[in-house]
């Protein structure tokens, strides 16, 4: 039997003990061995639970028993998971975690402490959820050169923009119940600004290019900006508004990196991707386009994802399973020279100046929305973009297009 400990007995530390008591059986048909969880580390005590017996609030009880060689951490941000983490790698136990937040701050460290002990860190769960994503990047698609990553990568803001959308739902409301349901980071503003779904697009360029993209240096933004107004006209020229994390590599090597609400065209599969549902779409130069599509949040869903890691790790005891990851910062290419579409909104009175700077712009109508002057311009970069858009003293909102070219 295989001993491990959880770290953190929150919404996905007690998924992961429930899935490994649950499916108990299914995992001894595949690891006759079996898994069990003999430590769960959390401050709180837990009466009422059937697994009161197994928390425990110091560290060392878990870093001193050496039948523990798999290590859950579900604890999320940087410390004590970081100490916690390395700790245990140091001590020869593999970490499996959901963290994103510590994955993509310190991927590569604790990649190299696991090598230096003959262990793994594992973090199939820190992107998408529940969708298998990370594995098949790491092994399925070795022999390719991977051109392109869209990814709705956060279930909390495509659960929020879904439910604005379809039932006319208030932003607040839906946060609420994005929060009972166990989907949103515990400051939601990781989610709605936009920085849960920048770090889970720097962990998937990094992975992919096998150098650190350093989410600081991705340009990030949320979806507070964008109103039902925005999505009654998204709704007239077909498309939705979806938070992507966006990561293309061109054909002389620059490399863009991006976190930022798209309008997404019906005829792009992210279309159709609702509520807390992820989707990472890749394109790879032979195999062409993939998309993994499943839960992007949630109790089990990302339990399974960390379990799948624990199995991994379970059936590499004494070794280490490596991740093409170093060290080395790469450059990315500058934002502003990105050229794209853009969805504009102002005033009714500034028509004229907005046609005068943006010629070839065609115009948006949307039912009920009088008043305002919106249109799609022709294709410019970012710089240039913003240049123009600068004059416009009633700018209401500005949303990028995703071209189905790219
Ligand atoms: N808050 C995150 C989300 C949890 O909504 O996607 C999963 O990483």
């Amino acid at each position: 039997m295989i001993q491990i400990a959880v770290l953190g007995f929150g919404t996905v530390g007690s998924g992961v003990v429930e899935l490994i008591d649950k499916n108990q059986d299914v995992i001894r048909s595949r690891f006759p061995e079996g898994i069990h969880v003999k430590y769960i580390l959390d401050i709180r005590e837990f009466p009422d639970s059937p697994y009161a017996d197994r928390i425990v609030h110091d560290m060392k009880v878990i870093l001193e028993d050496p039948e523990i060689a798999i290590v859950c951490e579900t604890m999320g941000g940087k410390e004590p998971a970081y100490s916690f983490s390395r700790a245990a790698l140091e001590k020869g136990k593999s970490v499996c975690t959901s963290n994103k937040e510590l994955v993509a701050a310190y991927g590569p460290a604790l990649i190299q402490t696991a090598a230096d002990h003959n262990c793994s860190y594992m973090f199939e769960a820190s992107v998408g959820g529940g969708i298998p994503v990370i594995r098949p990047l790491l092994s399925a698609l070795t022999q390719e050169k991977i051109t392109s990553i869209l990814g709705i990568l956060n279930g909390t803001t495509n659960y929020i923009m879904t439910r604005m959308e379809n039932e006319g739902m208030s932003f607040e409301d839906v946060l609420k119940i994005a929060q009972e349901k166990g989907y949103a980071e515990r400051n939601p503003e990781a989610d709605v600004e936009g920085h849960d779904a920048c770090r889970k697009i720097a962990i998937l360029s990094s992975l992919v290019t096998g150098k650190t993209v350093r989410y600081e240096d991705i340009p990030c933004e949320g979806i507070s900006k964008i109103t039902t107004e925005d999505m009654k006209y998204a709704r007239a020229m077909h498309m939705a508004v979806r938070l992507l994390g966006m990561s293309r590599q061109t054909e002389n090597g620059a490399v863009y990196v991006r976190t930022a609400p798209f309008l997404v065209p019906e005829e792009h599969p992210l279309h159709n991707v609702s509520g807390v549902f992820n989707a990472v779409f890749v394109h790879g130069n032979m195999v062409d386009n993939l998309m993994f599509y499943g839960r992007g949040a949630g109790k089990l869903p990302t339990a399974s994802a960390v379990t799948a890691d624990v199995l991994e790790c379970a059936r590499n005891i004494g070794r280490h399973v490596p991740v093409k990851w170093s060290d080395e910062v790469l450059q990315l290419s500058d934002p502003k020279s990105e050229s794209r579409q853009f969805f504009v909104r102002v005033d009714a009175a500034e028509k004229d100046l907005a046609l005068s700077l943006f010629k070839a712009a065609q115009e948006v109508r949307a039912e009920g929305l009088e008043g305002e002057f919106a249109f799609v311009t022709e294709e410019q970069t970012e710089a240039e973009f913003e240049r123009k858009a600068a004059s416009l003293s009633t700018l209401k909102n500005r949303i990028r297009l995703l071209d189905l070219e790219k």
